[in-house]
Parts: C-alpha cells; sequence; structure tokens
C-alpha cells in the first residue's frame, strides 16, 4: 500500500509534469519547519536553477495545482520558491481507514525474497555476561525483528567467542585441582562422562582466578597456551571439556539472554568456523591474495581513496596461529554455504570498526561474497556512568547484566510503591517496565554515541523514557477497557472508522500515525532503531495532549466518541508494534 507521502509525491510529480516540468521535482518531504507547514516540495527551486526562472513563479503555478487536489487542504508557494502543504484531514483519516487491516503499517515488505545474518551478543563462553554486552544484544535484537518485520528470511547468530585462550586457562586450572578427571587421563578410553564435573557458578570462579594466575604465573601462562594448542589441534580428552564447558555457559546464557527478551536463531561460535580455515587459506594461495609479511600472512586492503591508513588484514601469524579476522572470514564461508544470505549485518563496539573493514574487504577480495552482498558493520558507542567513564559497579568492578538488571526493575518497583496493584502483580509490572527502561533508554540514542546511564531518568514516568511510553499504552488500553464496558461489548468488537480530524491536536495524532511504516523502513535503511524511539516518543506527546483536550468517555455525540476510540485502538496498535520492534512490551496495569 502507498504511503500518505507517497501519494503526495504522486501528486506533486503530476502537478510538475502539467507544468510542462520534470516529474521528478515534485518529491514532498515532511516539513522541517513544522510550525509554518505540515509538508514541503522544494522542486521549484531546483526548476529555477535549471531553466534560469523565477523559483517563486514556478512554485506559484505548481501549487495552484495541488490546491485543487483533494488530498490538500493548503498548497501555498512562499518565497523564495517553496511550496508548503497541508493535509486535508479527510486525506488523513482516509488512509488510516484505509490501512487499518495491514499488518506493516503502510510499509514496503523491502526484505521480501532476501536473507538476513545478523551478528550480534557475541557473548564469550566462559565469562559472565556483562554490561559491554548489553548494547549489542538489545540493538541487534531490535534491529532482526525489524527486518523481520520487513519480510526478511532474518538469522540472528550469537557468534559465541569459544575459540580463545580462556578455554586453554580454565582447562588447565581444572586439571591442577581434579588431576583425577579422566579428560587429563591419556589413557582413557571410551566415552567420556556425561555431566559436566562443573557449574556455572564454579566456572564463573575459575576462569578469572586463573586469568589473574596467567598474569603473575609464568609456567602456569605457558601451560595454559599449551592446553589451547592442545584443544585446537583436537585432543578427545579436552575436547569432551570444551563440549562441558561450552553446555554450561549456553545454558546461562540463554537464560541470561531470555530476561532480555533477546533471542537468537543460531548459536554458533568461533569454533564452528575453524574447520573451514585449512581449505580457504588454500584457496586464499591460490587466488594469489596472500603476501607474506614478517613470517606472518596477510591480505592487503588498503585502497587508494583511503583517508585513513587501513592495515592489511593478518590472517595467520609467523607462528601459524590463526586470528580473530581468519575466524570471521571462516565463518562467512560457512554462512554463504548455509545461507548464501544477500546481506550481513554485524553489531559490536564501534573499537572493532577497523576489525570489520578489514574483514568486508578481504571477503570480497577473496569472493567469499557476491559482489552485491551488502555488508555493514555497526560500531555503537559505551554506556558510560554519571562520571563520564564506562559503567562500572559502586566498588568499580564490571557490572554484570544480571545485577544490572535487577536493579533498574527495583527503581522502578520503588516508583510504583504506592500504586494500590496486589504485591505479586507490582512485581511482575516493574521487571516489564524495567526491562522497557533499559532498553529506551539505550536504544534511544544514536548507537554510534555514547551514552550515560542514568537510573532516575531511564525509570521515570515522564519524559523521553520506556515507562512513559508503556504508561500511555496503558492509559490508552484502560479507556479502551471502560469503553468496552460502559457499551457493553468485547474489545475486538471496538468501532473501527475513524473520522477526519474536528482539531488540531487530533489531526496532529492522525497525521503522525500515518507516518509508522516510514519510519520503520528508514529504521532498518539506517540501522537506526532510535529513529522508533522519535517517532513513538511524538506519538505518545501528542495522544497526551490531545487526551487531556478531550473527555472520550463523556463525550455526547456519539459519532464523534466512536471515531476517538477507533483512534485510541489504532495509536495503540502502531505504538505496540513500535515497542515490539524495539524489543519489550507492555504490562496490563502499572
Ligand atoms: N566475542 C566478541 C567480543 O566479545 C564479539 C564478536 C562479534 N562478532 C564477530 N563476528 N566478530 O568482542
Amino acid at each position: 500500500m502507498k504511503t500518505l507521502l507517497q501519494q503526495m509525491t504522486e501528486a506533486a510529480a503530476a502537478a510538475f509534469s502539467a507544468c510542462g516540468l520534470e516529474p521528478a521535482l515534485g518529491k514532498v518531504n515532511l516539513s522541517n519547519r513544522p510550525d509554518l507547514c505540515e509538508y514541503q516540495c522544494n522542486g521549484a527551486m531546483a526548476a529555477a536553477k535549471q531553466l534560469h526562472r523565477n523559483p517563486f513563479e514556478i512554485a506559484e503555478e505548481v501549487a495552484k495545482r495541488l490546491s485543487s487536489n483533494p488530498l490538500f487542504a493548503k498548497a501555498e508557494a512562499v518565497r523564495p520558491g517553496f511550496i508548503n502543504l497541508t493535509l486535508a484531514p479527510e486525506a488523513i483519516s482516509d488512509y488510516l481507514n484505509a490501512r487499518r487491516d495491514d499488518v506493516l503499517l503502510g510499509a514496503e515488505a523491502v526484505g521480501a525474497g532476501r536473507t538476513i545474518i545478523l551478528d550480534y551478543g557475541g557473548a564469550n563462553v566462559a565469562k559472565p555476561l556483562h554490561v559491554g554486552h548489553l548494547r549489542s544484544a538489545i540493538i541487534g535484537e531490535s534491529l532482526k525483528r525489524i527486518c523481520r518485520f520487513l519480510g526478511f528470511h532474518a538469522i540472528g547468530d550469537v557468534h559465541l567467542g569459544d575459540w580463545g585462550l580462556q578455554m586453554g586457562l580454565i582447562i588447565e586450572e581444572l586439571k591442577e585441582r581434579k588431576p583425577e578427571l579422566p579428560y587429563f587421563d591419556p589413557s582413557h578410553v571410551g566415552e567420556y562422562p556425561a555431566e559436566a564435573p562443573f557449574t556455572i557458578g564454579d566456572l564463573e570462579e575459575i576462569y578469572p582466578t586463573a586469568s589473574a594466575r596467567s598474569k603473575e604465573d609464568e609456567a602456569f601462562a605457558a601451560k595454559a597456551h599449551e592446553a589451547t594448542f592442545r584443544l585446537q589441534n583436537g585432543d578427545p580428552g579436552y575436547t569432551a571439556l570444551f563440549r562441558h564447558i561450552v553446555n554450561v555457559s549456553v545454558a546461562d546464557l540463554k537464560k541470561n539472554y531470555g530476561n532480555l527478551n533477546v533471542t537468537f536463531d543460531l548459536w554458533k561460535g568461533e569454533s564452528d568456523a575453524q574447520a573451514y580455515i585449512p581449505a580457504m587459506m588454500e584457496d586464499f594461495r591460490k587466488k594469489g591474495i596472500l603476501r607474506q609479511s614478517e613470517g606472518a600472512m596477510v591480505i592487503d586492503v588498503a585502497e587508494e581513496s583511503d583517508t585513513k591508513e587501513v592495515p592489511p588484514c593478518l590472517v595467520q601469524k609467523s607462528d601459524g596461529a590463526y586470528l580473530y579476522a581468519t575466524t570471521d572470514l571462516a565463518t562467512i564461508v560457512q554462512r554463504e554455504k548455509d545461507y548464501h544470505p544477500d546481506e550481513y549485518f554485524y553489531v559490536t563496539d564501534k573499537r572493532q570498526a577497523m576489525h570489520f573493514l578489514q574483514v568486508f574487504r578481504a571477503a570480497r577480495k577473496a569472493g567469499l561474497v557476491r559482489e552485491d552482498t551488502i555488508m555493514t558493520h555497526l560500531g555503537f558507542g559505551t554506556m558510560n556512568g554519571k562520571d563520564g567513564k564506562p559503567f562500572k559497579t559502586r566498588s568499580g568492578g564490571v557490572m554484570r547484566l544480571e545485577y544490572l538488571l535487577e536493579d533498574v526493575t527495583n527503581a522502578v518497583y520503588e516508583r510504583m510503591a504506592d500504586s494500590d496493584m496486589p504485591e505479586e502483580e507490582k512485581r511482575s509490572a516493574s521487571k516489564i517496565v524495567g526491562l522497557a527502561a533499559l532498553k529506551y533508554g539505550d536504544l534511544s540514542n544514536q548507537a554510534t554515541k555514547d551514552y550515560v546511564f542514568d537510573m532516575d531518568r531511564f525509570t521515570s514516568f515522564e519524559g523521553n523514557t520506556g515507562p512513559y511510553i508503556l504508561y500511555t499504552i496503558v492509559r490508552i488500553a484502560s479507556i479502551l477497557k471502560r469503553f468496552a464496558a460502559q457499551e457493553g461489548i468485547n474489545e475486538d468488537a471496538l468501532p473501527k472508522e475513524i473520522l477526519p480530524a474536528g482539531d488540531a491536536g487530533e489531526k496532529a495524532l492522525q497525521r503522525l500515525l500515518t507516518g509508522a511504516g516510514e519510519v520503520i523502513t528508514a529504521a532498518y535503511a539506517e540501522k537506526a532503531p532510535h529513529k522508533l524511539c522519535l517517532f513513538i516518543y511524538d506519538v505518545a506527546n501528542a495522544f497526551n495532549s490531545f487526551y487531556h483536550e478531550h473527555r472520550i468517555l463523556t463525550e455526547e455525540d456519539q459519532e464523534r466518541k466512536a471515531s476517538w476510540i477507533a483512534l485510541l485502538a489504532e495509536t495503540k496498535r502502531v505504538l505496540n508494534v513500535m515497542i515490539d520492534l524495539l524489543g519489550f512490551e507492555a504490562p496490563e496495569r502499572m
């Protein structure tokens, strides 16, 4: 279905064309001076330049034609040559009524028939999930939902960090503590125990202990390296232990990500790509893209147009070891084989920007992906504390994600302290609202920027916050419920027809709602979930002013009242779609 903006652009194109001008000049945009008009078209300025004519005259001619189009209440030429446009209230309500059954909210299914792999989360096995992983999970999950909404076959892969020295450290530490375990017995034959010899709690103590020790104890560090090497070369006992470490970690990660409303289709990791490396390296060699550099192997990826230095992509160290980039390239080989995606999307800290630039260029140079495969890295900024430094616990340590979530939930609970909801409901609502506070607080910022985690602001029920958005939805739901009770009807039998707006506030709300589809498309195209936040904040504000201006449930004019209810239901539908795309939901009450 065409968006209202598309319809306006078509009308303007026809008007330009009728004036003997290029139809492409008729592009209509949201006004950047909302105080002056709703939409604007700047085509007359461009036409004037091309034809050396007076822009205002052209604008007047075009505006005159647009004035007679029922889409517009007003089309006006203003100096030096802009065309200011105001929609007719009927055009807006007609559009909303026509869009009622469109699950896409007027967006185009740009992803139909396309596959996108979203690589986000990026947790490291055996290390607890900390706030550094938070942004990747939150942003990646939202973009996956946006892609899916637009029709993509969107595959989320957590891409676990499961192939590094941390494995050797754990194995070596375990070996010293429990040398009697069969995994360390070279003469062991047959199966290894199905049960892991440790819990997640053990692992979380073992890893940091071993890691700290390796920094002081050189002999231990050497043994950990040796263990890593043995594991990477297929030692059966170590491989069995590795499986246990991964399984115990993944079970815990699933729980933690689950609490964040974050899910993955694939739980693959760096280790899964290793098998593809030898053939890939051989392929690189045959293609002649490897270069020896001080004993190491690199792929040159610098381009003439580079404005900053892009160092060669290092794929093998002089001791034969492979690197992070090698694993990412092999993962692309694996993904091509399994899914042949049209698009790759990675979400990590922006400090990894150079790594991905090198990997993408190397992948293209080696022909691992098609020429038209889109590869994007979204590098996000840091979540800082109020002191402007990366967020830490009060004691200065790395904050574990589950504690952070708990703190936010408690802060929300405090705010609901004097509500008369039953205790149990208060608890469950504060969980839902807390998650929204955390996610909205993150997603409402442009992803690439750093932001300050501000518990007070994020959990406030007023202002540009998750709780404010949810509060608005809950308020609408309660009005709809009361209306249904008043009329003695079921909530799925609410009135549906929206009448042309009767005043400016109502028109503002209706008109905002018409833009939902475009906002979602833009959020995908610019990989920018914060656009959804901007949009729903505007909608929530428009709704709340409308609500304060009208006594909906006591309105005498029954037709008007029914239309308002239909408008409220549509507002709620749009807001619910949007928060689902952001990765949270609304409680029944709050
Ligand atoms: N595990 C990595 C880290 O913690 C992030 C992985 C990102 N994905 C990738 N394909 N490299 O930094």
